[in-house]
């Protein structure tokens, strides 16, 4: 079929993306012709890859660890998302075939929040208050979608304070007027009563880097009504968030975030915007309790 329309994740390892199940799940649900397959590519091959895709038939696709920032540098066109975190997820051909970039991980945090805890960013009465804790890939995405939302005070927290200097920075001097304060874990139990929304972009606690038998902060502090929420959805309880439920905060697990960062993509690639649905949800849980 010479119109079906082609799209793929790559990355390196890529067997354990989950995004076939979610792309594949929505072509079945639309009614759409249309492929979604994991590519995997080396370091070595991507670069040949990113060049060759479009020539290959395919029409864009998502990208993953370790080529984001390969990526990124490649774009001919990106999108304001991707230039301010400095990375690229999301691959697409414009009318004239020219490869655009965008960042969809921001959007699918805010999205996350937006449909499971709606007015999360407005419902605030004082300058919105967040403490980001690490400072990877995931964190930057996290940080812009904050400033998006108005935070106006940010602490991050990581292990390398000098990671987490690096990204304020990055932020501080940008064009969204942030001012971030970056600390390490010894001053991180400082920030718990004053913030609104606590997020772990941290792989503390997740299934396969070691088990934590707590997490190292006293969520019991937090203010009433916090937000707490990680971007680790293996296990979908982590030990952050099992702390901050018994704290008594508002809790929003990482799996919604997974789901809606790819409802850009599709629409970019099938024509047809998404939904993320319960029954989406289930699969992809199920899938994960598979393992
Ligand atoms: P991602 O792109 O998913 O954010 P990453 O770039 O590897 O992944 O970042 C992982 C984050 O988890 C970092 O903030 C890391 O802290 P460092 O920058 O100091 O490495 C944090 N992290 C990982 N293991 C940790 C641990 N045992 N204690 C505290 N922080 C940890």
């Amino acid at each position: 079929m010479a119109d079906m329309k082609q799209a793929f994740v790559t990355g390196y390892p890529i067997k354990h993306s989950r995004s076939p199940l979610i792309h594949n799940y929505w072509l079945r649900h639309y009614g759409l012709e249309g492929s979604y397959t994991a590519i995997e590519n080396s370091p070595e091959s991507f670069a040949g890859f990113l060049k060759s895709f479009a020539e290959q038939g395919l029409s864009g696709g998502n990208v993953t660890i370790p080529h984001k920032e390969t990526a990124f540098a490649f774009c001919e066109k990106r999108d304001a998302a991707a230039v301010a975190i400095g990375a690229v997820n999301t691959l697409w051909l414009d009318e004239n075939k020219v490869v655009n970039g965008g960042n969809t991980d921001a959007y699918g945090f805010a999205a996350n929040l937006d449909a499971q805890m709606p007015g999360w960013d407005t419902d605030l009465t004082s300058e919105k208050t967040a403490l980001v804790l690490g400072a990877g890939g995931a964190s930057r995405a996290v940080i812009y979608a904050l400033l998006t939302r108005g935070f106006s005070r940010i602490t991050l927290i990581n292990r390398t304070v000098e990671r987490a200097q690096q990204l304020a920075e990055h932020f501080n001097n940008g064009n969204l007027k942030a001012k971030i304060e970056a600390c390490g874990w010894d001053k991180a139990q400082d920030f718990v009563s004053s913030a609104d929304l606590i997020v772990n972009t941290t792989s503390l606690g997740m299934s396969g880097h070691g088990e934590i038998q707590s997490f190292p902060l006293d969520l019991n502090v937090a203010k009433s009504g916090a937000l707490a929420t990680d971007i680790v959805y293996i296990p979908l309880e982590t030990a952050f968030l099992a702390q901050a439920r018994q704290a008594g905060l508002r809790c929003v697990d990482g799996l919604g975030m997974l789901l809606h960062q790819a409802v850009p993509g599709f629409e970019h690639w099938f024509g047809v915007r998404p939904e993320v649905t319960e029954k989406l949800r289930q699969i992809i849980l199920d899938d994960i309790l598979k393992v």
